[in-house]
């Protein structure tokens, strides 16, 4: 389905295909500031690049314009038809949506730019275009070492769903050695730094406010380093000021950290869930951490069937959390009746041993250590490597699918591992 490959020589540096004049005009200065020949800039969007390409040799670097195009993604494949593998392919259009940038990027699209472009904007996307063509190349992108990634939600706040990722992450890193981020989406209130006593830095919140600049250099500065083993991504954004973003940093950072860490654990308050969905649509596990209340049994039931729904291929791991035998609300057996299914780990309420941990700036799993309360946390953590290892071992069979399938990341001669490389130090 590539189209054949044509020697080296005979290829474009860059070429354009963009709809309307003003911005022919803004990538012809672009280009021209790159110090690239500007005569390949075209007037004709998708559609003429297609045509185009599929009667010359692909450039290095294809800027395509959308604006036209009514099925974005299809158009996309056609093209990548076309395109010889190498050739890095950036996108502009008008339709400013989370989820079609995000089918971009995994189609292996390098940049997708929301018109009306600027030229700071646009030169910038050639000049990461440029650094990807010098990037060294590896042939093998699926030696990159396997990556789990979980999402912890609360089903209502004060759940426990923050104490349950800050021990997670400190029990996989510490005592199952592996290479560990958290990532606290709770932009103003975030306890996962705290928890850690730790400064959370202004990491995510210069993620959140310039996207385009998360990559693998990004992230191994702007996380917070608790051990070897552990990094953390949170901040304590200011109460007066709102988060702007359509998410999009969000779903990058989650991109850089699959190639930067062995695990991810990402902190999800439910409120973070419901504009941006798409946020848990590639975790392999779903920890979902409920207190034994009725109003939790009634948000757990609708949250699980969301889940079924809308991530059907991750697994769901139910937490009861802050559990009491004889004066809880409900007991285990009420619960779980009304739930319809089993609770999978109970934490018993510790108000000691959590105090403790506040009191120290551990996590509460480092505190258990040595205790019987410890058990919970190899309990747990155990059903979440079992899953991370059964994804590991799928994910060689799942790599070669891609590889002859429709993206363009397999069409494109390995796009994706250079992305995946650059991260990975
Ligand atoms: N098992 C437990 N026993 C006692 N206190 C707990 C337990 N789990 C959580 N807590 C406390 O409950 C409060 C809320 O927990 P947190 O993890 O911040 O909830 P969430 O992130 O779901 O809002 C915190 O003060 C935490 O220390
Ligand atoms: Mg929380």
């Amino acid at each position: 389905m590539n189209a054949p490959f044509k020697p080296v020589g005979l290829r474009d540096l860059f070429n354009a295909f963009v709809c309307d004049d003003d911005t022919l005009e803004l990538i012809r200065v672009a280009a021209g500031d790159m110090g690239w020949p500007i005569e390949k800039c075209n007037k004709g969007g998708l559609r003429n690049a297609v045509q185009s390409l599929s009667v010359s040799a692909s450039p290095n670097i294809l800027f395509v314009d959308m604006s036209e195009s009514g099925d974005p993604i299809n158009d996309i494949n056609a093209l990548a038809e076309v395109c010889e593998p190498g050739t890095v392919v950036i996108a502009a259009g008008q339709v400013n949506d989370v989820r079609l940038y995000r089918d971009l990027l995994s189609s292996g699209i390098q940049d997708y730019l929301l018109k009306p472009l600027s030229l700071d904007q646009v030169r910038e996307s050639l000049t990461m275009a440029q650094a990807m063509l010098s990037a060294p190349k590896h042939a093998d992108m699926h030696d990159a070492k396997p990556h789990h990634m979980m999402a912890v939600v609360g089903v209502r706040g004060g759940a426990g769903a923050s104490l349950v990722a800050t021990s997670l992450a400190w029990a996989i890193s510490a005592q199952a050695d592996r290479q560990t981020a958290l990532l606290d989406l709770d932009v103003h209130f975030g306890t996962g730094a705290l928890t850690l006593d730790l400064e959370p830095g202004r990491g995510l919140i210069d993620a959140i406010d310039n996207p385009s600049r998360i990559d693998g250099l990004f992230i191994e500065r702007a996380m917070v380093r608790a051990s070897d083993k552990l990094s953390l991504l949170s901040a304590e954004a200011p109460i007066h000021q709102p988060v702007m973003t359509d998410g999009s940093a969000f779903f990058q950072l989650e991109e850089e950290l699959r190639n930067a860490f062995e695990i991810t654990i990402i902190d999800i308050p439910r409120q973070v869930l419901i504009p941006f969905p798409h946020l848990v649509s590639e975790v392999g596990t779903i920890l979902l951490v409920s207190d034994v209340t009725l109003a939790s049994a009634r948000d757990t039931i609708r949250l699980l069937s969301w889940f079924k729904q809308n991530v059907p291929g991750s697994r769901v791991i139910l937490v009861a959390n802050k559990f009491q035998t004889a004066i809880g609300e409900l007991s285990r057996k009420e619960f779980e009746s009304s739930i319809e299914r089993p609770i999978d780990v109970l934490i018993p309420f510790d108000p000691k041993l959590v105090s403790q941990s506040a009191k120290l700036g551990k996590s509460y799993a480092e505190i258990c250590k040595g205790t019987k309360a410890a058990q919970v946390w190899t309990n747990l953590m155990r059903l979440v490597l079992d899953a991370a290892d059964d994804e590991a071992e799928e994910a060689p069979a799942a790599a070669k699918k891609a590889k002859s399938g429709g993206s363009l990341l397999g069409k494109l001669g390995g796009i994706g591992g250079m992305m995946a490389k650059k991260g990975a130090k």
